[in-house]
């Protein structure tokens, strides 16, 4: 049965301050004018208020600093509010600092999702609410040269983050089947494009390049992985709140999959016309370091479910969402050094030193 539309007025979006979640809050506020969104994020180091400096005095938008680990704020929330629709991105997101302390992803991945199942349980009067999980395609494990993960390939995590993500996708099908509650799933791809923390490959490397500093490659370069672009992921998960049937998961993917050597010798290119600069300067900085502990191999997702029974495809080409990326980060020199003069030189050390 696909969601009622025209009952939706509450909706709370958790992680709305991230790279992901921002872009969701800015589609909802900007295209449902009827709805109030509620974005309940804790600002860890990877939420920025300034990624919503557009959209936060709209009067149809709410920022809630709050933790979703903390049970009792969440609990309160929803009996204050009611919400309607529940849009839950916030999550502990990187792999590799997964690796360094995986207790932070059980905190906040599992815990932190299941005291929002109770919550919304709790709360639960009207049938249309709907608690939508946004998820990743990691829970599926990795693949080698052949094959797609579909929806029904079985879960094997390979790493802390993808364990704790692929428990909470557990917990929201156990409420849906334990305790009635309507959900769905979404496992997207690999997102980039602007507001993305410079931790993960794509502003990790545009922000090196911009300061002349080494390219650091896992390994032999030879992972692959499936790119889309984050409004094109922001659209699937209005998409899917709007349209997807409940009790169901949904694949999100790029049909855009690339070795990240090959990633990031493109990148290198787009930079340096994008700087004026020699062919060949960028791709000089790339250095193959020590390899990721346990790296996956290859992602890759089949979302035919979604583009057939849903009519959601990509609009961004690769080559344009690399050029809109690296124009963006170019263009927001401030965001970038507010983030590299903080916490970020700690963690590159402790990531990147001695590799
Ligand atoms: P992000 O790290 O950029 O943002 C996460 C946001 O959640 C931040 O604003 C942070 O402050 C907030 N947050 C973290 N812990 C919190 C807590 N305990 N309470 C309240 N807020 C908290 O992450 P992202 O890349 O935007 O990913 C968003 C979601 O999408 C995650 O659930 C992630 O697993 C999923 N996902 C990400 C990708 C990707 O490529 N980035 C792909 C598929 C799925
Ligand atoms: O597949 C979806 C997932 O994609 C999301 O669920 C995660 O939240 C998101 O972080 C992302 O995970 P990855 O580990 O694939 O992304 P990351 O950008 O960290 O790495 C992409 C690839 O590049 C991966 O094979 C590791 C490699 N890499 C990464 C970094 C940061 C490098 O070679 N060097 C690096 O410095």
């Amino acid at each position: 049965m696909p969601y009622a539309q025209s009952f939706m007025k509450k909706i709370l979006i958790t992680g709305g301050a991230g790279f992901i979640g921002s872009h969701v809050v800015r589609l909802f506020v900007n295209q449902y004018t009827d709805y109030h969104i509620y974005n309940l994020d804790c600002l860890t180091y990877a939420g920025n208020l300034s990624n919503l400096s557009d959209v936060d005095q709209a009067p149809n938008y709410t920022f809630i600093k709050g933790d979703i680990t903390d049970a009792v704020l969440v609990d309160k929330l929803f009996e204050t509010h009611q919400f309607d629709g529940v849009i839950h991105l916030a999550a502990e997101s990187h792999v590799d600092r997964s690796i360094q302390n995986p207790l932070a992803f059980v905190q906040t991945n599992v815990i932190g999702t299941v005291n929002l199942l109770n919550a919304f349980r709790k709360n639960f009067k009207k049938p249309h609410q709907l608690f939508y999980h946004i998820s990743t395609d990691e829970v599926y494990g990795s693949l080698d040269e052949g094959g797609f993960f579909v929806e029904t390939t079985p879960y094997d995590p390979q790493s802390p983050y993808s364990a704790s993500k692929a428990s909470s996708d557990h917990f929201v099908r156990a409420y849906h089947n334990t305790y009635k509650i309507p959900v769905i799933i979404s496992n997207c791809s690999n997102n980039y494009g602007p507001n993305q923390f410079p931790e993960k490959l794509i502003p990790l490397c545009i922000s090196n390049i911009r300061q002349g500093k080494p390219l650091p490659i896992y390994g032999k370069g030879e992972n692959v992985r499936d790119w889309l672009y984050v409004v094109d992921h922001a659209r699937a998960i209005n998409t899917i709140f709007h349209q997807g049937n409940v009790g169901e998961t949904y694949n999100i993917g790029g049909l855009n999959e690339w070795q990240n050597i090959d990633l990031v010798r493109l990148l290198c290119k787009v930079m340096d016309e994008k700087l004026g600069q020699a062919a060949g300067t960028s791709e000089k900085l790339i250095t193959y370091v020590t390899d990721r502990a346990g790296h996956d191999l290859r992602y890759a997702i089949d979302a035919t479910k979604l583009t057939t029974t849903l009519g959601w495809k990509p609009t961004v080409t690769f080559e344009e969402g690399l050029s809109k990326t690296v124009d963006w980060y170019l263009a927001n020199e401030l965001w970038l050094n507010q983030i590299l003069s903080g916490e970020y030189q700690n963690y590159y050390a402790q990531q990147y030193q001695n590799r």
